[in-house]
């Protein structure tokens, strides 16, 4: 139903069968049948009703990741949907254009069940990214990014005692392996979103060309950005421009993963050019200024570490306790975070979250953040022995709200902390 000013949609999280390698059926954990959920699209100051049905077997709890929500709507990791129960998730999208996504949150199950596919895009819009002039419609497509284990049958294994993470394996692109695309011979959007549990995807074309980034987690990026490589690790969205017309009718162009981890597959994707096509859109050497967040009033420190001894993921020494409140910060206020991942002897990135604002990246070991990383940000990459500072402004709800690790088998083993918004 679409009344004005408001859409309501009806998902039912459910179990189905879908062919991920061709001819070959496995179950998977779905909204509505469909692996990845489908995608939702918004517009700002539009509301987003979304009514989550449980039908899997599991409690599940719905989080739009990147979305300014209320708490209640929020999908905290505690407050699930059980097996059979509903719940109305209401998003106001009253944030900037921004590729958010969905996925499951429930607490220890989230690693599993995002893996399983509750995981979906959620593209929101506005006037001020429409007005640019940037690929859309046809020429403007979603890349969802994950690692698969999958058995010779095409069953997709989840083995939670895989040192090499349970998603390593194959890459799928849409829920498909390395699938190829018919493209017309002029500029696209991709709405690239990493939604794996633990894989990094630094993506080139194989021939080398330049790729345009106009956007990040949280948005456009003020000017854009022209660079061989794109990087999302887990959570992490690129908003990127690919120009076709350089190549010629017939030609095949593809798109490899260059951050490959023991036995992943580095074909992603494969174009092949069909057509000339028309092409009137735009990458502006402008896109949307960063709004200033003001001078910061406080800074908290967040250390990240895996403890070898009880084998737990930490941050500031402690899993996850729903009655702890490890930060309080005040509703506007801006605050410094520094973030330092100090697993060194045996290295492990992470990759931290917090939910309802993006943030800004403020340096790297104190050296600036690389151009594509100047953006509204929700997940960043800690990597080992590293200290990242960042800027973040909670201005919109106040309430409780979690942030963590995006490593999801890291948060499913409770390496999360919670903030009270006062
Ligand atoms: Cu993708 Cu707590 O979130
Ligand atoms: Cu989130
Ligand atoms: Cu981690």
């Amino acid at each position: 139903a679409r009344l004005p000013g408001c859409a309501i949609y009806h998902l039912t999280m459910r179990e189905a069968p879908v062919e991920i390698l061709p001819g070959r059926h496995t179950t998977v954990r779905t909204f509505d049948g469909s692996f990845p959920g489908p995608t939702i699209r918004a517009r700002r100051g539009e509301t987003v009703i979304v009514r989550q049905t449980n039908k899997l077997d599991v409690p599940a709890a719905v989080h739009l990741h990147g979305g300014h929500v209320e708490p209640q709507h929020d999908g905290h990791p505690m407050d699930v949907i059980a097996p059979g129960d509903s719940r109305t998730y209401v998003y106001p999208n009253r944030q900037r254009a921004a590729a958010l996504w969905y996925h499951d949150h429930a607490h220890h199950l989230e690693a599993e069940n995002v893996y399983r596919g509750l995981a979906g895009l959620y593209l929101l819009t506005d006037p001020e990214e429409e007005r640019l002039g940037l690929p859309r419609g046809e020429y403007e497509l979603p890349l969802l990014l994950r690692g698969a284990n999958l058995a010779e049958d095409g069953t997709l294994i989840y083995d939670a005692t895989d040192v090499q993470g349970p998603d390593h394996g194959t890459t799928l692109v849409n829920g498909r392996p390395t699938p190829y695309l018919p493209v017309a011979a002029r500029r696209y959007r991709f709405r690239i979103a990493n939604v794996s549990s633990g894989h990094a995807y630094v993506l080139k074309l194989r021939d080398g060309s330049e790729m345009i980034q106009i956007g990040t987690d949280g948005g456009l990026l003020p000017e854009p950005v022209r660079t061989g490589a794109v990087s999302v690790w887990s959570a992490e969205r690129a908003d990127v421009v690919i120009d076709f017309s350089r190549y010629p009718v017939g030609s095949r162009v593809y798109l490899d993963n260059t951050a490959l981890f023991g036995g992943e597959t580095r074909d992603v994707l494969r174009f092949d050019v069909v057509r000339e096509a028309r092409d009137d859109s735009r990458v502006p050497e402008r896109l949307v200024p960063l709004e200033d967040l003001g001078p910061a009033a406080t800074t908290r420190t967040f250390a990240l570490s895996f403890d070898l001894a009880t084998g737990r993921y930490l941050i500031n020494g402690a899993v996850f306790d729903p009655d702890r409140v490890d930060a309080r910060p005040r509703l506007g206020v801006p605050e410094i975070w520094e973030i330092t991942n100090s697993d060194t002897r045996i290295p492990i990135p992470h990759t931290f979250h917090t939910h309802l604002e993006q943030f800004r990246i403020l340096d790297r070991n104190g050296v600036a953040p690389p151009a594509a990383e100047r953006g509204r940000k929700d997940t960043l990459t800690v990597h080992p022995g590293e200290t990242v500072r960042i800027k973040v402004r909670f201005s919109t709800y106040t309430g409780r709200y979690v942030f963590h690790c995006h490593m999801l088998e890291h948060s499913a083993h409770a390496m999360m902390g919670q903030l009270q918004i006062e």
